[in-house]
């Protein structure tokens, strides 16, 4: 494997410096994740191999933004079947610290608030994780800061950060975040990645039976029906998508709105009644089984 993996915030630089160095290189690409990585997160990591000279994949389970500590231990650790997937995809390097690494002196006392934005929807069911998501994204998009002066000897690296449209609102509140706080990066956000039948790509998804997985489908085929209506500038008609949710008996729909992309503010009312044009984000949360699943579709019309 060509892939470097280091653990040490020490050796993240070092390497970096090096790469940049051998490879005159212009720019360095960040792709923080959780480990466990499947078909999205290479998405996110070829992605950035496409766009950067150096690219740095992060594998941390972040305790701060788990409410329950059972979901902590229980969350998947795959470390070296994710080197492999990174690896293949042309990841340079994978900085995989231990908690005492990241949080050296325990839980850090200064944190990143979320906000408004940060309590509404996932936030409204999981107090607490947006902020502790943000504060773990600013320590992880300060590691990556590429080497000053590396690039060949002309100006600094660009630096890109690369976030999965999967989580529309971790994605609008890191953009908010490097805006408000005035993070030197550019963020990049990805597609969403679905198996063929169209359940969006989640380490989650391991959970669910294959029942469950079946009814599940029903959360991409009504955010599908919305976007067919968006496409044909037809009303929402958002009503008629949640009853299609509510009909299957293994899902239990928390919410299922059409909302501003940036503020996640829900839409005027008479644009579910009247033909649809603009730009807007449909989000959709649903237990199915024991497993909370998201999902969501940018329409635009
Ligand atoms: P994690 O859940 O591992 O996700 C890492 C990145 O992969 C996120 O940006 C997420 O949106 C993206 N991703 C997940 N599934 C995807 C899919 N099906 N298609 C496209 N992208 C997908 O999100 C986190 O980790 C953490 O909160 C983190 C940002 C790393 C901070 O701890």
């Amino acid at each position: 494997m060509a892939i470097k993996l280091v653990t040490t915030v020490a050796g993240l630089h070092a390497e970096s410096a090096r790469l940049l160095r051998e490879k005159q290189g212009a720019s360095q690409g960040l792709v923080p994740t959780m480990g466990a990585l499947h078909e999205g997160h290479a998405a996110l990591a070829r992605t950035a191999v496409e766009q950067n000279d150096v690219v740095v994949a992060t594998i941390f389970v972040n305790p701060l933004q788990f409410g329950d500590a059972v979901d902590l231990d229980r969350y998947p650790r795959t470390l070296e079947a994710d080197l492999a997937l990174l690896d293949a995809q042309g990841v340079d390097i994978a900085f995989a610290p231990a908690v005492e690494e990241v949080y050296p002196g325990g839980e850090p006392l200064v944190r990143v608030t979320s906000g408004r934005l940060g309590e509404k929807w996932e936030g409204a069911s999981r107090p607490g994780h947006f902020d502790g998501a943000l504060t773990v994204v600013a320590k992880l998009l300060h590691y990556g800061i590429p080497a000053a002066g590396l690039a060949g000897g002309v100006g600094l690296p660009a630096y890109r950060a690369y976030f999965g449209q999967k989580d529309a609102q971790q994605l609008a509140l890191v953009r908010r975040m490097v805006v408000d706080l005035n993070f030197p990066v550019d963020i990049v956000g990805v597609p969403t990645v679905r198996s063929a039948e169209g359940l969006a790509l989640s380490s989650r998804n391991r959970f669910l039976s294959d029942d469950e997985r079946e009814a599940a489908l029903v959360l991409s085929r009504a955010l599908r029906l919305l976007e067919e209506r968006a496409n044909a500038h037809e009303p929402l008609d958002l009503e008629s998508a949640q009853a299609m949710v509510e009909s299957q008996p293994l899902v239990k729909l928390d919410y299922f709105d059409v909302v501003d992309p940036a503020t996640l503010e829900p839409l005027a009312e008479n644009c579910r009644e009247t033909p649809f044009r603009g730009e807007a984000l449909a989000l959709i949360a649903a237990k199915v089984g024991p497993v909370r699943l998201i999902d969501n579709a940018p329409l635009s019309s």
